[in-house]
């Protein structure tokens, strides 16, 4: 608690107050400086008092719409929504809750009418309520006994069959009333083997944010470590439960300490790959932070760091029959295409740099601009290396090498070659490549600088390689110290186009940014 405005002579006295203010209905804002508490203390408060984490204590059911306006399937591998969604009994109430776009879009990507649908980290019931919505069968659960209380509210209303056929025609759909229970999401022994249609579910990002009041069971106050080890159990058992051939959708984002990113995406995938799954898409979800301007900005120069605005939503896939890791050189000759690093704008002006993870830019400057904000924030104008690595053909990697020389800021190697479609021998070699290449020209930049690598995903038999994935888990060198994971991808005026391919368009690119601590 901070220096209180109004004084109160106990605690206690100082709860009620603020509770009291929040049953009236009045903004955290107002409250904070009202009472001298942060938000922070709001919400511990209320999770203290309610047994659930939410931001309002009133919130209103009555349904005006039941489905989206204007709603189009995603199309590609960044899923962007600057509307939350309130079609329904959605709403922000409920703290880190999922946007109801996202189950949506999974929901009718990966079953069809009267399928199964399974929630284990239920929360305030977005999936269980869009299942209802589009007539699947669900089963949803939750270790915390007052949030299933809350997402029962959210799937007391009603809809008619005709009003599910608006959206599949063809199909014969029902409703279902979605099956809600309190549940551990590491104990899925009730159901068998091979049963579900699909998977679909929000952890919480181990203990960035509670959930309960130190319910216990409750993941969300597992540290990073912990939590993944229990994570190792749930996934198992989704493998377990899930139909063959069928999807397991998780939504996890990053985390910062010390003013660095930690992998929390990369590392909750390796737990299900592990498991048995493959990796179908790998879809970047934006978060919409406004906290780009003024003091952030400032700061996020100030300090060399990026706002994550970023999630990750990996689609698993548990495959039909178990695929041969064979290796197969396909022999591609990829043409030699030498993109030229143009040099950034030589009055550098700060407000054009980006401040957080997710970098959008127009299509005919994307190069320039990538280039740009890479160097002006990690060169400090006093000079960089670039590596390029642009063809590959059998086992001979071509790659430029310009400007390499002792005492630079920064190492810049970029990988397009990876956008023409190589094969798994094509890619073994370019990673054996560049971890010879890091090794041998870290010691050209200082201590302090800099290691930016641009590399991309690939679809390689139907499945998602997952290469900054890969490039990180091969790069586990003592000098380098991961500080930002970015992503960029081409601004699109409308990119909607007729007929749904079966796999997502990838149009996401990473910046794996490491600082060379040694
Ligand atoms: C990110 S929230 C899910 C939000 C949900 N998608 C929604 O839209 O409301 C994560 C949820 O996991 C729950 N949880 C934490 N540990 C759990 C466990 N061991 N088993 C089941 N649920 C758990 C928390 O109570 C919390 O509601």
């Amino acid at each position: 608690m901070s220096n209180q405005k109004v004084n109160f002579k106990t605690e206690k006295e100082l709860q009620k107050a603020v509770l009291q203010e929040k049953a009236r209905g009045t903004p955290d804002i107002e409250i904070g400086q009202k009472y001298g508490v942060t938000f922070r203390y709001i919400e511990k408060l209320i999770t203290k008092s309610q047994g659930v984490n939410i931001s309002s204590f009133k919130v209103s059911k009555k349904v005006k719409t039941l489905y989206p306006k204007d709603f189009k399937e995603e199309q590609t591998t960044v899923w962007s929504f600057k509307q939350r969604g309130n079609w329904a009994t959605h709403s922000g109430e409920y703290r880190g809750n999922w946007s109801p776009y996202i189950p949506r879009n999974v929901i009718l990507k990966y079953s069809e009418p009267n399928e199964l649908v399974l929630d284990y980290f239920c929360g305030a019931g977005t999936t269980a309520v869009e299942c209802k919505l589009l007539g699947r069968k669900c089963i949803a659960f939750d270790i915390n006994d007052k949030v299933i209380e809350l997402a029962k509210k959210n799937i007391n209303f009603s809809i008619e069959t005709q009003q599910l056929t608006l959206i599949e025609e063809k199909s014969h759909p029902k409703v279902y009333e979605p099956k809600l229970s309190v549940g551990d999401a590491r104990d899925l022994s009730f159901l068998q083997d091979n049963s579900v249609d699909l998977i679909c579910a929000h952890p919480p990002y181990a203990n960035i944010l509670h959930y309960t009041d130190t319910k216990e069971g409750d993941l969300s106050f597992f540290d990073i470590d912990e939590f993944l080890k229990e994570m190792v159990k749930i996934a198992k058992e989704s493998f377990r439960v899930l139909k063959p051939g069928r999807q397991c959708a998780i939504l996890i984002g990053d985390t910062r300490r010390k003013k660095h990113v930690i992998p929390l995406g990369f590392k909750l995938i390796n737990v299900y790959l592990d498991a048995g799954f493959k990796l179908r898409e790998l879809i970047i979800k934006r978060q919409h932070n406004c906290k780009t301007t003024g003091f952030w900005y400032a700061n996020s120069i100030k300090y060399n760091f990026l706002l994550l605005a970023h999630e990750y939503l990996p689609i698993f896939e548990k495959p039909k029959i178990p695929i041969p890791l064979s290796i197969r050189e396909r022999g591609i000759n990829y043409g030699l295409v030498i993109p030229t690093l143009e040099k950034p704008l030589l009055k550098k002006k700060l407000d054009e740099l980006e401040t957080t993870t997710v970098w959008i830019f127009p299509e005919k400057d994307f190069e320039k601009c990538l280039n740009k904000n890479i160097i002006d924030r990690y060169s400090n104008g006093r000079g960089y290396s670039t590596i390029t690595f642009v063809s590959h053909f059998k086992n001979e990697m071509k790659f430029t090498e310009r400007n390499i020389q002792k005492g630079k800021e920064l190492l810049f190697i970029k990988s397009p070659f990876l956008s023409s479609n190589p094969s798994y021998a094509n890619i073994e070699y370019y990673l054996k490549e560049l971890k010879k290449i890091v090794e041998q020209d870290l010691s050209h930049i200082n201590k302090g600088g800099f290691l930016v690598i641009q590399t991309q995903d690939l679809r390689i038999d139907g499945y998602m390689e997952p290469m900054a994935k890969r490039v990180m888990d091969m790069l586990s060198l003592d000098n380098l110290w991961l500080k930002e994971i970015v992503f960029v991808t081409k601004e699109v005026e409308n990119s909607w186009t007729q007929g749904m391919d079966e796999y997502l368009n990838i149009t996401h690119q990473y910046l794996l940014v490491y600082e060379v601590v040694r």
